[in-house]
């Protein structure tokens, strides 16, 4: 879609496809196999800027936006959809309302630190009982001498075993009411009573690392609140636009993965004595993905145009996580059948791609959630 990009656009695309072919290609295979969490090219993606990408430049990142995230993270997750999840959520989710929520000191202290790589960042709001339902934490944050002590567990945590930093969204008053109870707590790795609990082993992005983060009678200081104490609700789900615009572009890669695996495999596999991609079946399906693959984008970047000019997204964000993931979805599922047997082994990349897409489906709101956001937000 040249027509929106620009020419930082397109230098970030290059540059981002240059370091996923040279760093990503050659080793996603093994780290999803081996479940090895890929730190020698967040070190990398570091350096290249890719940690703090949308960070201000006075505070050590790049400064750029959330379209310039969203090409970036294609074409990571075009490679490696574990390193893409990890740096989408450390930019979207950790980087992007510390930047935006966050005092000077804040900034000043933990910016520098998230965007050269030195720290990862991890988003704690989802616990064993409040997934989809995320007002339902239990998690409390209880006011103490020059601050608070944090009490609860946190599932599914991506980045929570590897992680420096937690923004950890806790009930700090629990009189008031739902979703106006809520504040959200920068914690550090090292604060005293900081566990890492269960870790998952997962279906898809096995080089990402997932686990139950604890806290346990944690002291925050009182400037380690970020923005308002009992505004921490609002700081999570208009976070969250963002992140979903990240998982969307998440989405895209992978589809384009299985649309690019699948153009090669079909021009090379021959029966009935001709390449399979000459039969109408294959080659309509390779049409619809690729059809679908550029709508998906054109709806990940106008929303992410959207964010870029502060207007709220919330509804745009929405859509283009629920079509991308669908979409990507579809696109998994054909690239396993255009490839058979094959498919189906480790053999070939669309093996990895299609357990990978599952996750786009869930993570950052299911695509239920997305359907309940988009239809309040048209009914309104
Ligand atoms: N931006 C700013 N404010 C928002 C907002 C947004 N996008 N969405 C809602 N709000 C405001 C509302 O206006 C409302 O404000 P008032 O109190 O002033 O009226 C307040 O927040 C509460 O909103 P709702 O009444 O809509 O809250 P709800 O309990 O009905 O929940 C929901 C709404 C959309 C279902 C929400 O709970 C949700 O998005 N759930 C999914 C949770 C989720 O996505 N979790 C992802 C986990 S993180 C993850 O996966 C990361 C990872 O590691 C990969």
């Amino acid at each position: 879609m040249p027509s929106l990009l620009n020419e930082e656009h397109q230098m970030i695309l290059e540059s981002a496809r240059e370091f996923a072919e040279r760093t990503l290609k050659p080793n996603a295979a093994t780290w999803d196999r081996e479940e090895r969490f890929p730190a020698e090219a967040l070190a990398e993606a570091a350096e290249m800027g890719f940690m703090g990408l949308t960070v201000p430049e006075e505070f050590g990142g790049a400064g750029m936006g959330n379209l310039h995230g969203a090409i970036m993270l294609e074409e990571i997750n075009r490679w490696c959809a574990s390193t893409g999840v990890t740096l989408s959520v450390h930019n979207s989710l950790i980087c992007g309302p510390l930047a935006k929520y966050g005092t000077d000191a804040q900034k000043q202290k933990y910016l520098p630190q998230l965007a050269s790589g030195e720290m990862l960042g991890a988003y704690c709001l989802t616990e064993p009982q409040a997934g989809s339902d995320a007002a339902s934490i239990r998690t409390t944050a209880t006011k103490v001498d020059g601050g608070w002590k944090v009490n609860g567990t946190k599932a599914w945590i991506t980045s929570g075993p590897d992680a420096g930093m937690y923004v950890v969204y806790a009930i700090a008053d629990a009189s008031a009411p739902r979703t106006r109870n809520i504040g959200c707590f920068l914690i550090e790795r090292d604060f005293d009573g900081v566990k890492v609990g269960k870790k998952e082993e997962k279906l898809g992005i096995r080089g990402s690392s997932t686990s139950e983060m604890i806290f346990e009678d944690v002291f925050v200081p009182e400037e380690n609140v970020l923005g308002d104490p009992l505004g921490g609700f609002k700081i999570a789900l208009e976070t969250l636009d963002g992140g979903r615009i990240g998982i969307a572009s998440q989405a895209l890669g992978i589809h384009r993965a299985c649309l690019e695996e699948c153009l090669k495999y079909s021009a090379e596999r021959q029966q009935f004595g001709k390449e399979i991609g000459k039969f109408q079946a294959i080659a309509w399906k390779i049409a619809d993905m690729g059809t679908e693959l550029e709508a998906a984008r054109h709806l990940v970047h106008a929303a992410a145009l959207k964010r870029d000019a502060s207007e709220a997204c919330t509804k745009e964000a929405a859509m283009a996580k629920l079509f991308a993931s669908q979409a990507c979805n579809r696109a998994a599922q054909d690239a396993v059948q255009i490839h058979g047997g094959a498919g189906y082994t480790q053999e070939f990349p669309v093996e990895r791609h299609y357990r990978d897409a599952r996750i786009t489906e869930i993570y950052e709101g299911a695509t239920d959630i997305q359907r309940i956001v988009i239809s309040r937000a048209l009914a309104y």
